[in-house]
C-alpha cells in the first residue's frame, strides 16, 4: 500500500535536517512519484541503457537503492545471469526494499548492503552502476573518491548511469528552473508550506553541482566519455563509460 507523503504538511516551529529514516521510508515511494518529474520514464531509460552494458556473470550495483524500485523496474530487460547489488546507508530503506522484492516474487540473485558511501564504495566485477539521486547526498569532500572507486570497480566498457538535480551557471535560469520545479510539485498536490519546509530540511543535506562540474568529476576520475541522456529543467541524467 502506498502511504501518502504528508511529512511537511503541518507548520513546524523547528525544521530538522532531512533524513532517510523510518518516517521518510514509509512514504518514500509516494514522495518520489510526486517529487521527481518523469520518474517512471527515467526508470524505463535506466533499464534500456543498462541492458546494453549488462554482461552475464557480472553485477549491477544500485548505489542509494532506497526501496529497490529501480531493481523492480529494470529487471525484465537484464539477463538472468547478472546479479543485482543494492547499497544504501539506511537500514529502514533496505528493509522496505527487501519486503518489496519478496512481495513481488523477485527471483534474480541479489544482495542488499548497508554501507555509508562516504566511507567507501564496495564494488567489484560491475558492468553497470546506477546512482539515481544519491551523489547529491554524498559530502562534496568525498565525491571525487566515490566516483574514482566506482570507476575502479567497473569492468572495462562498463557504465555509470548518474541522475542528479543540477544547478545552472546562470542565476536567472537557475531561479526559473527552480520555480518550474516547485510548480510541478504544486501540480502534484504539495502546498507552498510543504515545499518551503522540505526545502529548508534539505538545505546543506542535498548539495547539487553544476552539470559541468559533474562532467569534470567523471572525466577526471576514470571515465573515458559521458553525455546527457535526460534533462528536465534542473533534473539531469548522465551516461558515463569506463
Ligand atoms: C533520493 S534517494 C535515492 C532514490 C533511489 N535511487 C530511487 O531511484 O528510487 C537517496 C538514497 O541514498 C541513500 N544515501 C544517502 N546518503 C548515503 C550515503 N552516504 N551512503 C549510502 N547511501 C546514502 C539514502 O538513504 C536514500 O535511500
Amino acid at each position: 500500500m502506498l502511504h501518502k507523503d504528508q511529512i511537511y504538511q503541518k507548520k513546524s516551529r523547528r525544521i530538522d535536517n532531512f533524513d532517510f529514516g523510518q518516517k521518510t521510508t514509509q512514504v518514500f515511494d509516494d514522495m518520489l512519484n510526486r517529487s521527481v518529474p518523469f520518474y517512471s520514464e527515467m526508470q524505463r531509460m535506466i533499464g534500456e541503457i543498462a541492458s546494453e552494458f549488462a554482461v552475464e556473470g557480472t553485477r549491477i550495483y544500485d548505489l542509494g537503492c532506497s526501496t529497490c524500485s529501480t531493481f523492480l523496474s529494470i529487471n525484465d530487460p537484464i539477463p538472468q545471469g547478472v546479479t543485482f547489488i543494492g547499497v544504501d546507508s539506511s537500514r529502514e530503506m533496505l528493509k522496505k526494499g527487501e519486503e518489496k522484492l519478496l512481495q513481488s516474487g523477485f527471483s534474480r540473485k541479489y544482495e542488499l548492503l548497508c554501507q555509508d558511501l562516504n566511507k567507501g564504495v564496495p564494488i567489484s566485477n560491475a558492468s553497470v552502476v546506477i546512482m539515481n539521486f544519491t551523489l547529491q547526498f554524498i559530502r562534496p569532500l568525498y565525491r571525487e573518491r566515490v566516483i574514482a572507486e566506482i570507476a575502479s570497480g567497473l569492468n572495462n566498457n562498463g557504465c555509470l548511469i548518474l541522475i542528479e538535480k543540477v544547478l545552472s551557471q546562470n542565476s536567472t535560469i537557475n531561479r526559473l528552473f527552480i520555480k518550474f520545479y516547485y510548480d510541478f510539485k504544486k501540480r502534484n498536490g504539495y502546498s507552498e508550506l510543504e515545499i518551503a519546509q522540505k526545502r529548508e530540511a534539505l538545505e546543506n543535506i542535498l548539495v547539487p553541482y553544476h552539470f559541468d562540474e559533474n562532467r569534470e568529476l567523471l572525466l577526471q576520475n576514470g571515465f573515458k566519455g559521458c553525455d546527457m541522456f535526460f534533462r528536465w529543467y534542473n533534473f539531469c541524467g548522465v551516461l558515463a563509460i569506463k
